[in-house]
């Protein structure tokens, strides 16, 4: 198996949303599904589920899902008239466009990996009443994150999304994800992750800088 550093693979770990037509190896989505396992989860509880689709017709259908979930979510968007400066601008356009192109194509990936978290009651409660442990996401999204690494050693490429959520019941219903007796849902979704070797390269993508928002000992004391 061909990986690389641990390192290289988070700093170029970002969003993949063009693909080639490569297949992908199943082995190889079990091996990041492995990885995902390997994440830490409150009390390790492990609440995930995963549904890994790479049948064409249930990709279709979910894919359509999806555009038309995206495209609604586009049209409410405050538009490139809400930046100041034009590199901010460029910038914001070529996350649109990418993320367009993933919407209009998302029937096409070799494989969606969907990350499911159930809904259960969660934290604790005593006589001083209930206790903020933290949500449950937070038990879930480390998962999806060392799903995308594991991913990126092997040169597959992801994004994690969730624009699919505006329509989780119908991704529920195509994929046959139980609900609870009532009819309410006993599922939701963390992350729609397209999986596929990239149309371009990996890169690090562009960040604020660490120190920029680190604080030392004391908030306000930066290293800079
Ligand atoms: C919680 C979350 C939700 C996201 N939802 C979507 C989504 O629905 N569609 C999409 O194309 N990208 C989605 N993204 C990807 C972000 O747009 C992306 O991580 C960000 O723009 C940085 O991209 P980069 O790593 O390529 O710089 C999401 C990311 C996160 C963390």
């Amino acid at each position: 198996m061909d990986t690389i550093d641990v390192i290289d693979a988070l700093m170029t770990t970002r969003a993949i949303r063009r693909f080639s037509d490569r297949p992908v190896d199943p082995a190889d989505i079990e091996t990041c599904l492995r990885a995902a396992q390997q994440a830490p989860s409150g009390g390790n509880v492990q609440p995930q589920q995963y549904v890994v689709i790479t049948d064409p017709d249930v990709k279709r259908s979910l894919g359509a899902l999806y555009q038309r979930a995206y495209h609604r979510y586009e049209a409410a968007l405050p538009g490139e008239a809400a930046f100041d400066d034009e590199a901010k601008a460029a910038a914001w356009r070529r996350t649109r466009d990418a993320s367009r192109h993933l919407a209009d194509h998302l029937g096409e990936v070799p494989a969606i990996v969907l990350f499911l978290q159930p809904i259960i009651p969660w934290g604790a409660d005593d006589a001083e009443g209930h206790m903020d442990i933290g949500r449950l996401d937070a038990s879930v999204y480390p998962a999806v994150q060392n799903f995308c690494v594991a991913a990126r050693a092997l040169g597959l490429g992801t994004a994690l999304t969730t624009v699919v959520r505006i329509h989780a019941a119908e991704a529920f219903a195509l994929l046959g994800v139980p609900s609870r007796a009532d009819g309410s849902p006993r599922f939701e979704i963390a992350a729609l992750v397209p999986v596929g070797y990239p149309a371009g390269n990996f890169g690090v993508a562009p960040r604020k800088p660490a120190a920029a928002v680190t604080h030392w000992d004391h908030w306000g004391n930066k290293h800079t």
